[in-house]
């Protein structure tokens, strides 16, 4: 597995510019499926998330074509309805596929989501929605069987505002016969940019961004063009980067507002934040004040800030409280960033952080992407070096880190 080697201790200073959103370009990618004819998305990043989802839409028959970050889509010949074990074992939002061939080609057959280092990550609420738009589901031998003769609008009550389960179902609903609301629907940036794109392709959604979301189906989509939102949590990983080197970065290509949550709590440690358009500014010079952390749905505080933050707070002058609400299994970077010389406790679903003066340089190894950028800021700021390993993990996310780093003065190096 590839590594990195930091030389931390580094104030960085200069200029970031934040990529196309993974968790936008995912559904986006699978919803190119519902149109007649070519769709191509600008601003795609050069993830191995991204690269995965290709492979998968190729493996169902759709043609693609990349030319520097516009990613084109034909998918006129659908041949496939199954999505393969190995795709959902490496990306659990393999699962976006399962709206879209149900509305391309009335089936789909997907397995059921192994767990995540992260979490169990069900789909029941993805499965409640398909079902009272009229799919039939059988679970058997670990996989969802899903077909419909011709799905019919519905009112759907997402017991939990689940993200993946609201997109499925926009994607979904678009071929029903008549109007699906969706409630306690997810509120996210990303949900959206989905939105938007598929009325670009002829649908008629509206709500996305609210609790409630309004579907009128069953008319024809065509292909179209479209520009992924930039990356809030790419972003907001940068801004953290320079409050905990003391340093000085201009972020750019940022939606400033999808940033609400991780700016406040970045101003509410200290650090000074100046947003001009679409560039925020973070200069950081001392003390880091500890702060209470919950991680909630959007609009809250989002739980991919949580490992980020958290490694923030191992440097605060006094003890910090992160409580993560959305997975069960979200501190495994607890134990790499001990190994750093970090206080934390972890009770049930909070981490009780006692701040230190300085971390410690140490071998240490991401366990999932998140977990991996809160590593790879400890190393930044720990005044000595570090080996992090597993930094495949940050590829799914992160697109040519180490280079966009070394170009503000951080030591950083890629290792096989
Ligand atoms: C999306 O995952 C993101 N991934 C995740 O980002 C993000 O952490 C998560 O939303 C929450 O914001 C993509 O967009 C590709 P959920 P998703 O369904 O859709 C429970 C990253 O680091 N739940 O909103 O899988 C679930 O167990 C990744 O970029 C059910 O109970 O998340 C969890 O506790 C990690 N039943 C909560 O809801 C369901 O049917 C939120 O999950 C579905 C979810």
């Amino acid at each position: 597995m590839n590594q990195y080697l930091i030389n931390g201790g580094q104030r960085l200073e200069g200029c970031i510019t934040v990529g196309g959103s993974k968790n936008a370009s995912l559904p986006l990618l699978a919803a190119s499926l519902l149109g007649e004819g070519e769709s191509t998305l600008h601003n795609i990043p050069q993830l191995s998330d991204v690269q995965h989802m290709v492979e998968v839409l190729e493996s169902l028959g759709a043609k693609t074509y990349s030319d520097g970050d516009a990613l084109t889509i034909e998918a006129q010949t659908i041949t496939g309805v199954s999505i393969s074990e190995n795709s959902m074992r490496q990306m659990r939002a393999s699962n976006l596929f399962l709206g879209p061939l149900l509305a391309r080609l009335g089936m789909a057959r997907i397995p059921l989501p192994g767990g995540c280092r992260i979490g169990s990550r069900p789909m029941d609420q993805h499965l409640k929605g398909l079902a009272a738009l009229g799919v039939d589901i059988i679970e058997r031998h670990g996989y969802i069987e899903a077909k419909s003769a011709g799905m019919r609008g519905a009112d759907i009550y997402f017991d939990v505002p689940s993200v993946g389960a609201t997109e499925n179902l926009m994607m979904a609903a678009v071929a029903a016969e008549g109007t699906t609301v969706l409630r306690n629907a997810a509120r996210e940036p990303e949900i959206v940019d989905l939105q938007n794109m598929l009325n670009a392709m002829g649908a008629q959604i509206a709500g996305a961004g609210t609790s409630m979301i309004r579907v009128n189906g069953r008319r024809p989509l065509h292909g179209t063009t479209y520009t992924v939102v930039p990356d809030r949590i790419e972003a907001g990983t940068h801004m953290l980067a320079a409050v905990m080197t003391q340093g000085d970065l201009e972020i750019n290509d940022v939606v400033p507002e999808h940033m609400s949550p991780v700016i406040a709590k970045i101003k509410q440690c200290g650090a000074e934040v100046s947003v001009k358009g679409n560039s925020v500014r973070v200069r950081h010079v001392g003390g880091i004040k500890p702060m209470e952390i919950k991680t909630m749905s959007y609009p809250g505080f989002p739980t991919d800030m949580q490992p980020q933050f958290l490694a923030l707070m191992t440097l605060a002058d006094g003890t910090s409280v992160m409580t993560e609400t959305i997975f069960e299994n979200r501190f495994q970077h607890v134990d790499e960033l001990r190994r750093m010389g970090a206080k934390i406790i972890v009770e049930g679903r909070s981490a009780i952080i006692h701040g230190v003066k300085k971390l410690e340089g140490a071998f240490v190894e991401a366990s999932d992407l998140r977990a991996g950028a809160a590593l790879f800021l400890a190393a930044l700021a720990a005044e000595e070096a570090s080996v992090l390993r597993n930094i495949d993990y940050i590829f799914r996310g992160y697109e040519r880190l180490e280079e966009k780093y070394q170009a503000v003065g951080a030591k950083v190096q890629r290792m096989i």
